[in-house]
Parts: structure tokens; sequence; C-alpha cells
């Protein structure tokens, strides 16, 4: 089996480069596909409540843990404050809803989903206008969200706290108010969209960096199909430069992907709920970027972000809109 990387987090805890992303799984589908994901030895899993798969990926671990067959500190689960929970008084009750669902005592990491909060109707759906797009709730206030979720830590709840899709300004004003700082940043990153001066900022400030969407998230597409948004998505998996690079190592271009990510120092979350494909993308481990390849890739940056949110239209009005 490939080794497994760090990265070290700068409360002095570790997480693993290469995690499991769940995004767009069914329950079915992610029961097994996690189980799956821990027989070939992943260990860090990226969920979320607005995936709607906790419970199952909860009744997976719960199953190896009490088998034996894995010890809780070998894992490193992530799970994300939702935008309707985007409200300093819902952050413990958001999290303990988490962690009831996931059947554990703590999250690795509890990450502040979005900096914009949504409101929520009387049956516990997306509150929206007539014409179907969702009503913000323009109120979120980062500082005072931030004092709670340094609270579940100290709590014992979550090890370690972040934030998600958070643009640079937004995380420089977080950063003032914060006793504890950030110790992730959850981003979309990939050859199409590098955000040198966000990545650059994180580096310098020591908050890891976890790349969601590496390989250019297909799911979108069909997402966005569904809520009538046209958009042509790019498919990074036939970018010439990946696949001749793919060629020269005998790898796949989702392996070149994750690869350039994991050589700059970056966590990566790939999704696959595809055996042969999970395998692949765990194998990253045994080559190497030249540092022209690096730069050939660093190249193709053209600032195309796929997760626009456009399938969660009415949130750009929020004022802390990031994007
Ligand atoms: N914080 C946030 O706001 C946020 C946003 C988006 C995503 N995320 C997290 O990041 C994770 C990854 O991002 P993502 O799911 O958007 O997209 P992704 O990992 O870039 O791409 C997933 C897609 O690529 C396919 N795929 C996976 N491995 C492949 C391979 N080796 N070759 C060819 N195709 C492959 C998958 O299909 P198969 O399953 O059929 O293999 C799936 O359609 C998510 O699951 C989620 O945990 C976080």
């Amino acid at each position: 089996m490939s080794e497994q990387k760090y990265l070290h987090l700068n409360n002095g805890l570790k997480m693993p480069i290469l995690g499991y992303g769940t995004w767009m799984a069914s329950e079915e589908e992610i029961t097994v596909a996690v189980n799956e994901a821990l027989e070939i030895g992943y260990r860090h899993i990226d969920t979320a409540p607005v995936y709607l798969n906790e419970k199952a990926i909860g009744n997976v671990l719960q199953e190896w843990l009490s088998a034996g067959k894995v010890k809780r500190s070998s894992l490193f689960v992530t799970t994300k404050l939702p935008p309707p929970g985007n409200k300093p008084d819902l952050v413990e009750s958001t999290l303990r809803k988490s962690l009831a669902d996931l059947q554990l005592d703590y999250v690795d990491l509890y990450l502040i989903h979005t900096p914009f909060t949504v409101m929520l109707d009387e049956n516990g759906e997306f509150k929206r206008y007539e014409d179907g797009t969702i009503m913000v709730d323009p109120s979120t206030d980062h500082a005072a969200i931030w004092k709670e979720m340094e609270g579940l830590v100290a709590k014992g709840l979550a090890k370690s706290i972040g934030i998600s899709n958070f643009n640079l300004q937004q995380i420089e004003r977080l950063r003032k108010h914060c006793t504890i700082q950030p110790q992730v940043l959850q981003i979309e990153y990939h050859i199409y969209l590098q955000q040198p001066e966000l990545i650059e900022y994180c580096k310098a400030s020591d908050i890891a960096i976890t790349a969601y969407s590496p390989l250019g998230s297909k799911g979108v597409g069909a997402l966005n199909k569904m809520v009538g948004v046209e958009r042509e998505l790019p498919d990074l998996l036939e970018v010439p430069e990946v696949k001749q690079i793919a060629k020269k190592y005998h790898k796949s271009a989702a392996q070149v992907l994750l690869r350039w990510i994991v050589e700059k120092g970056l966590s990566v979350i790939p999704k696959s709920t595809n055996s042969k494909r999970m395998r692949e993308n765990k194998d990253i481990f045994d080559f190497k970027l030249s540092p022209e390849e690096i730069e050939q890739l660093n190249k193709l940056d053209a600032n195309v972000r796929v997760v626009d949110f456009a399938f969660f239209k009415g949130v750009e009005k929020h004022p802390e809109f990031p994007f």
C-alpha cells in the first residue's frame, strides 16, 4: 500500500494529505464506497450535513470502530457547519447533530462550510422566494460564529476548526478576531483555479489548505442542469498537458492532477464511488513530477471556478458571498 502522508496543522495535530470526498453520493452508494475506502486505506473522510449522507457514513464508521478494524485515533473525519446553521446560537447544536449522525464523540475538523447564511422554512427546507431562489440571512457575523467554533474545541467536540469558501479578505478580517487561528481552509483548487494570492496568504499564515473538486467535479454539471443553469464546464481529465505527463509516468490523468496538488503541499479530497477509481486516486505516492512539469501545469491557471454556487441560486445576493 502507498505511504500515507500528513500535513501538520498549526495546533500540532496532523491531517492525512489525501482524503476521501463524499459529495453527491447517495446513502446506498456511500455505504458501499466508505467501506471500500477504508479497506483501501483512506483514513481522512470529508463530509457535510448538506451531502445528506452523514448517517450512512456514521453507520460504516461505527461498524469499523466497534469491530476493532480501525482505531478512532487513526481516522480523520471532517464535517461542516452548513449555511443555515451559520449563526452563533446554532453552531454547537448543529455540530452535535452531525456527531450523533456520524456516531462520533468528536470530529477531527469542523469547517464553516460557507461565509454566507441561508434561511430555512418551517419544514427545515431552504426558504425560497416564489421564483425558487434561496432566501439569504444577511446578518452573518463571522467573528461571533468563530467564537462558538472555538468553544467546540474547548469542549472537545472538534479537534481542529477551519473555514471553507472564504476569500482572502474574509480570512484576513476573521483572523483579527481569533483566539484560535483557523487550522484549515478548504477551497476549490485544481489546474484551472490556482488562486496564487490566497494560497500564498494561507501559507504565510500557517493555515493548511484542502483542495476540493481537484478533478473538476463532474457532478456539478449535472446539478447545474437540474436547476436550469446552462454552463459548459471544463474536462480536466482531457487536458493535453495532463494526458501527456500521465503517459510518461504510466499513470492516469486523475493521478497527475492529484499528484500536482500534493506536491504543492496541499491536502486533496477526490470523490469517487467507483472501486477502481478510488484505488487509482490513492495510488499517487510512487511517482514525482519534475519542476518543469509542475511549471507546465501551473501555467494552465485560467481562473475557472466550477463550484460557483450557481446551483444554489440566490446566495450570490448575500453580502458575504465570496466570489
Ligand atoms: N467545501 C465545499 O464547499 C466543497 C465543495 C465541493 C466539494 N467538496 C468536497 O470535495 C470532494 C471532492 O470534490 P468533488 O466531489 O466536487 O469533485 P472531484 O473529486 O473533483 O470529482 C469527482 C468526480 O470525478 C469522478 N472521478 C473520481 N476519480 C476519478 C478518476 N480517477 N478518473 C476519472 N474520474 C474520476 C467521480 O466519478 P465516480 O464517482 O464515478 O468515480 C466524480 O464524478 C467532495 O466530494 C466533497 O467532499 C467540498
